[in-house]
């Protein structure tokens, strides 16, 4: 009986909602994480295959998806999950820079995902870091032509930067804004370059989906692992909505959850204050 008068104290004040702008979902390490958000995405291809319906996902690069991708791909060797009806749209790739180039994400993405799923080629869609200069706006529109006659995106993953970037989309990215060629932060090329010979090596420009153009998917999982990202996690859910921290511009959207692990939610008032929040 003390137990339930205590947890129906406990719910009375439990005042977390109003510290957190965006759903978290908080999970013990990096692997639960991934596997929770490869469940939603192979639960979703299921669906649309029943209903004989293309999925169109949006995807991410860098170290934060990698698990999500090995996941996917096992779930495709050992439990049949097929691609067959998998359109696939990328944020980004740096300017200019070869396909094939090991820093690329058009050869990531082949390498971490495509290589090993039975996706059909012609339903790739990734930002070509080949082009000439003078065709990278006709390059952007056609992008987002590609994604609006696609149905647009139901599911985008993305990851965050240390600075709050989503996409590309560096700090005083608009709101509106579009699939464009942008420059890099100076710390974007910093917490990349490991990827890297050295600093100077990296690109100093990118092409980029917009904050537009992710704010018109369906549904969006950002997800974010380890204590460097725990700071931006807690401006982006708890603080105002700012372009100087864009993935803040995400409370915008109704439909959108954070995908964490312990360490980068460590910052939230719920973990950082609990008494705040009543917990
Ligand atoms: C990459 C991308 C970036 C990364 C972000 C975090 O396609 O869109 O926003 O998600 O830079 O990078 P990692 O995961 O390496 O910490």
């Amino acid at each position: 009986k003390q137990t339930n008068n205590m947890a129906k104290r406990t719910n009375a004040i439990d005042l977390s909602d109003s510290f957190e702008k965006i759903p978290v979902k908080i999970f013990p390490s990096s692997k639960d994480g991934s596997v929770f958000v490869a469940r939603q995405i192979a639960d979703f291809i299921r669906f649309k295959q029943q209903k004989k319906e293309k999925c169109v996902l949006g995807l991410a690069t860098g170290s934060t998806p990698k698990s999500l991708y090995a996941e996917l791909v096992r779930l495709h060797r050992e439990e049949k999950l097929s691609f067959k009806n998998v359109i696939t749209f990328n944020l980004d790739e740096y300017y200019p820079i070869h396909n094939n180039a090991l820093q690329s994400y058009n050869r990531f993405m082949k390498t971490q995902l495509f290589d090993h799923v039975d996706i059909d080629p012609k339903n790739i869609h990734i930002p070509n870091g080949e082009i000439e200069k003078d065709d990278i706006k006709e390059h952007c529109r056609q992008y987002e032509k590609k994604i609006k006659d696609a149905g647009g995106i139901d599911l985008q993953i993305l990851g965050i930067g240390n600075n709050g970037h989503i996409g590309f989309n560096e700090p005083g990215s608009g709101i509106y804004s579009k699939t464009r060629l942008i420059t890099l932060d100076n710390s974007t090329r910093i917490a990349n370059a490991y990827e890297f010979a050295n600093i100077s090596q990296v690109p100093r420009l990118a092409i980029t989906m917009g904050i537009s153009t992710i704010l018109q998917s369906k549904k969006i999982i950002l997800m974010a692992w380890g204590s460097a990202k725990a700071p931006v996690i807690k401006k982006a859910v708890e603080d105002d909505d700012t372009e100087q921290v864009p993935a803040s511009l995400l409370q915008n959207h109704d439909d959108v959850t954070f995908v964490v692990d312990k360490s980068a939610a460590a910052e939230l008032t719920r973990n950082k204050s609990p008494w705040l929040t009543g917990d």
